[in-house]
């Protein structure tokens, strides 16, 4: 895995946004994939991707094809996200195509805007090649410089691929919620994981 300075590949593409995020162009596997902040005219090829993540994997919250989300309330949601400081959605770009994302959700009062709730989703023809390491590396520079203390996530406990993922870059199992989820005829736990920041 190789990270290269964007302005290497393509000068244009870099924003160097209010808070100082830039995209980023990592060499994965042989092929250049950009990790970049979402722009409200992803509205479609986002909702496109969470949909076919949903279908592919049971580790998300939605089962497939039970995501009410139209393109223009994806186009809202995005605006919503972005409005706001502490929260943002990264993806994944190989070619034209978006490949995963990340989205890290922010807390909306004073006592609590300091930590993020984390989702990731990678297509599963492009999982295990570091780009959910990327991601969440990504993020937690994005945190950093927004003095974020706390992300949270939570997992369902048998999913090994990103528990393995989780552990390895720091997050740290905070408990258990029990039955938690209920997923084909079964009630399904999930940890609670988070990571601190320091400074
Ligand atoms: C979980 C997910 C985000 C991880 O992203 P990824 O790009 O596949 O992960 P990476 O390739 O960066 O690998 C990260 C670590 O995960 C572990 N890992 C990756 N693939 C694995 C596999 N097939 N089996 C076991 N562990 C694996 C390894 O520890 C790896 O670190 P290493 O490469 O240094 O050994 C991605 O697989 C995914 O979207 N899965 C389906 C949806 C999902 O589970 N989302 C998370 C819901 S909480």
């Amino acid at each position: 895995m190789l990270a290269c300075p964007a302005s290497f590949f393509n000068p244009e593409s870099i924003r160097d946004r209010q808070a100082g995020m830039t995209d980023n162009v990592v060499l994965l596997m042989n092929s250049l994939v950009i990790i970049r902040e979402i722009k409200e005219s992803d509205a479609e090829e986002f909702l496109n991707l969470c949909n076919r993540i949903d279908a592919e994997t049971p580790y998300m919250m939605f089962e497939s094809g039970e995501r009410p989300t139209t393109i223009e309330d994806q186009r809202g949601e995005i605006k919503d996200i972005l409005s706001r400081d502490n929260q943002t959605i990264l993806i994944a770009e190989k070619g034209n195509q978006l490949i995963g994302y990340l989205a890290a959700y922010g807390g909306r009062y004073k006592r609590n805007r300091q930590t993020v709730y984390i989702v990731a989703g990678i297509l599963q023809g492009f999982t295990s090649q570091g780009v959910g390491t990327r991601l969440f590396e990504q993020i937690e520079e994005w945190a950093k410089k927004r003095k974020i203390h706390r992300l949270d996530l939570t997992v369902m406990v048998h999913n090994e691929t990103a528990l393995a993922l989780y552990r390895k870059i720091g997050f740290a199992i905070e408990g258990r919620k029990k039955h938690s989820l209920f997923i084909n005829d079964s009630y399904v736990d999930e940890y609670w994981m988070a990571k601190l920041l320091t400074y």
